[in-house]
């Protein structure tokens, strides 16, 4: 695997090349990092994967300074598991070497709900950088987790109307053992609250139980899974039913006519905001 920091010598490395498969992450890998990248090579050649801690999607109180680099680490990772052949790892002057004034801004119908009520300014923030490292890498397909469900389909939204030449392939969210999604803010967690995170997937599967069980009032699960997990002490940022194919809330008569939908959550647990999300 070849690390390069700088744009000028990842196109020395991908000069000609028209198969390639992208996976962009923060760092801090772990298992799902890796089977994106996995996934990554079964759909192009060669893959390239980018680390980068974008600084634009972060909000003046969030983790932007103690978030985990662990560049070395990763890149061990990356060579055992031998699927990735260009690491692309810049730092934030080579990616930003003056300020970023140009902006991608999502629909405010997409990137101001959910997350994007929660976190001001994120999805600009994701949808800018990931442009940009399109237009570096320049794939034809790029994987990314449903874990991240609305930037998944901000992303692909961005694609289409950019007529961007590369595919989103998205990828399932991989779970530990006891269903907790994997995620770089998990070791934030103390033991006690590393115990108790696996309740917020619980919680997504007592509704979609109770969905596929007939229950059609939506707003009622969502109460229940919030008071749930607030009893347990977390801060619900929110428990959502949801439309797959647009995010908006679905009427009681597509809950009841088989609307494919999707319940999304997000709370704090202590100082670590987890999010997850289930399809229906
Ligand atoms: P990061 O959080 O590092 O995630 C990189 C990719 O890994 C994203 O596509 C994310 O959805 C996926 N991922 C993380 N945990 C996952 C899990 N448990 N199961 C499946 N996929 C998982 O997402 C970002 O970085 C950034 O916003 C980025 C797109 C790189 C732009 O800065």
């Amino acid at each position: 695997m070849k690390v390069v920091h700088t744009i000028q010598e990842l196109r020395d490395q991908l000069r000609g090349q028209l198969r390639i498969a992208f996976v962009p992450t923060m760092g801090n890998l772990h298992d799902a990092h890796l089977a994106l990248m996995a996934m990554a090579h079964q759909h192009g050649d060669p893959v390239v994967a980018s680390i980068f801690v974008n600084r634009l999607q972060f909000g003046p109180n969030e983790d932007f300074d103690k978030y985990p680099r662990t560049l070395q680490e990763d890149i061990d990772k990356l060579q055992r598991q031998n699927k990735v052949y260009v690491l692309f790892a810049p730092n934030e002057s080579e990616m930003y070497p003056e300020p970023q004034e140009f902006r991608v801004s999502p629909p405010h119908d997409l990137g101001d709900i959910l997350e994007g009520e929660f976190r001001p300014g994120f999805f600009v923030g994701v949808t800018t950088v990931v442009l940009k490292l399109f237009s570096c890498v320049q794939p034809r397909v790029a994987v990314f987790g449903k874990k991240d469900y609305q930037q998944l389909m901000i992303v692909r939204n961005m694609c289409r109307q950019f007529a961007l030449p590369t595919e989103i392939i998205p990828h399932e969210t991989v779970r530990d053992t006891d269903g907790l999604a994997l995620s770089s803010r998990n070791r934030y967690l103390s033991e006690v609250e590393r115990r108790e995170a696996p309740r917020l997937y619980r919680v997504l599967n007592e509704v979609r139980a109770r969905l596929r069980a007939g229950e059609t009032d939506a707003a009622k699960l969502e109460h229940d899974a919030q008071r749930e997990l607030a009893a347990a002490g977390w801060k619900v940022d929110y428990v959502s039913v949801r439309r797959q194919r647009d995010l908006r809330v679905p009427a009681r008569e597509e809950v009841a006519g088989g609307e494919p939908l999707v319940v999304l959550a997000a709370a704090k647990l202590g100082a670590t905001r987890l999010i997850d999300n289930l399809e229906i």
